[in-house]
């Protein structure tokens, strides 16, 4: 495996191959958790590791320098995925000092004993020079919590740009231009849509930051290094930080006796037939994961659900809930169900799309017990309006963004 990024910058990082659960992030394709080695008359980690691996990280050290030799720890995030081998780490490193924004420093404090630790506050805009190499502090607030921060390399052109730019990608290789990068791009995409996306708005200022840099590589604290699609996914942030809609109308529900499901292919063809991408997904043959990335670029939403208790049912409200955490913007939607003796579920999924303040086509449409041949009718002509808005959406916002290009 391939671990140098340039002369004397190593990753060494785990890879975690098995994991498919990240807080409830499905990570099919497993994870990994960069940490880099930079060698120069003074010697700097940049990040740790999740604290199980703190073992591995330190060998992968060992492999490459005496660690009394390391200088400098650099912490660009605190969440334990990045920081939770800190205090081994510390304890591991007798002669680093380390090296943070404030309220990283606070936060590590919380999660760790760092009384005994020699630490080294920076904030934007300073640097520390490690002989031929200098590191320059950005922080970015919000992308991911309130301490995160960049590490920027200006000899080498090259960012450590912590969860900015990652993906949660398993593989033996270390560099965008070893692996197929539709695999890149799409779990770059599944990162940016259940992590990054309800901090956006950080994210285009972090984009106009990062733009003032020259920059041959990004070195993420996730999955692979981008040294060869730098532009890709560059424009990809930019396209995913306002949502920029595609022509793509999503069908989601769920469904107790099948009547909404009727409902929801009905729909699904009228919006097929208007020449408009349509995925039909039902909600528990499907994940949150998956749900969310697919309404990242998604123009048009159709929530359906039965009713249960005067409510939606619990898998269809579990995705409501978490789509409304993570703040996807501008989107139209309408909401449609069957119910039996009272009303709730397609008005819930009504009420929680309002909520996250999407533009509401139409009224829910709504079936007792079974739908009829006008009621699907209707779905079908509900699906009609979804492409046509798509599109006119798509155009307006003039969709971009090489999502999926080969090597
Ligand atoms: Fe990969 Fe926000 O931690």
């Amino acid at each position: 495996m391939n671990t140098t990024l340039c002369e004397n910058i190593d990753w060494v990082g785990y890879v975690d191959w098995t994991v498919r659960d990240f807080h409830g992030y499905s990570t099919d394709r497993g994870a990994t958790y960069n940490a880099y080695l930079i060698r120069d008359d003074k010697t700097a980690l940049i990040d740790t590791v999740k604290a199980p691996f703190a073992e591995q990280l330190l060998q992968n050290i060992a492999g490459l320098t005496d660690p009394a030799k390391v200088d400098y720890v650099v912490c660009n995030h605190a969440e334990p995925d990045h920081a939770g081998a800190m205090a081994k780490v510390m304890e591991a490193l007798p002669n680093a000092t380390l090296v943070c924004d404030k309220k990283c420093e606070a936060a590590l404090g919380m999660h760790h004993d760092s009384s005994g630790w020699k630490t080294h506050i920076v904030a934007t805009g300073d640097t520390l020079s490690l002989g031929k190499r200098t590191l320059e502090f950005i922080e970015t607030p919000m992308v991911h919590w309130p301490e995160s921060m960049f590490t920027y390399v200006p000899e080498e052109k090259l960012l450590f740009s912590m969860d900015a730019f990652g993906q949660h990608y398993a593989t033996s290789q270390r560099f965008d231009d070893e692996v197929q990068l539709c695999t890149a791009m799409e779990e770059a995409k599944t990162y940016y849509a259940n992590i990054i996306m309800p901090f956006s708005k950080m994210v285009a200022a972090t984009l106009d930051r990062a733009a003032k840099l020259d920059i041959e590589m990004i070195a993420p604290s996730h999955g692979v290094v981008w040294r060869s699609h730098i532009t890709e996914i560059v424009e990809a942030y930019g396209n995913w930080a306002c949502c920029r809609p595609k022509p793509k109308v999503l069908v989601i529900y769920d469904t107790m006796w099948g009547a909404t499901g009727e409902m929801a292919a009905a729909i699904h063809e009228g919006a097929s037939q208007a020449g408009v991408t349509a995925e039909l997904i039902n909600v528990r043959t499907s994940n949150l994961t998956k749900i969310a990335t697919e309404v990242l670029d998604a123009a048009c939403v159709a929530f359906g659900s039965s009713t249960l208790n005067q409510d939606a049912l619990p898998m269809a409200s579990a995705v409501l809930t978490y789509l409304k955490g993570l703040k996807p913007v501008d989107k139209a939607a309408l909401a449609f169900g069957s119910y039996g003796w009272s009303k709730g579920g397609a008005e819930a999924a009504d009420e929680k799309m309002k909520a996250m303040k999407w533009e509401i086509l139409r009224e829910p449409i709504r079936a007792q017990y079974e739908p009829n041949a006008e009621v699907l009718t209707e779905c079908r002509a509900a699906g009609k309006l979804l492409a046509a808005k798509a599109k006119e959406m798509a155009s307006d916002r003039k969709a971009g963004g090489k999502l999926c290009v080969d090597p």
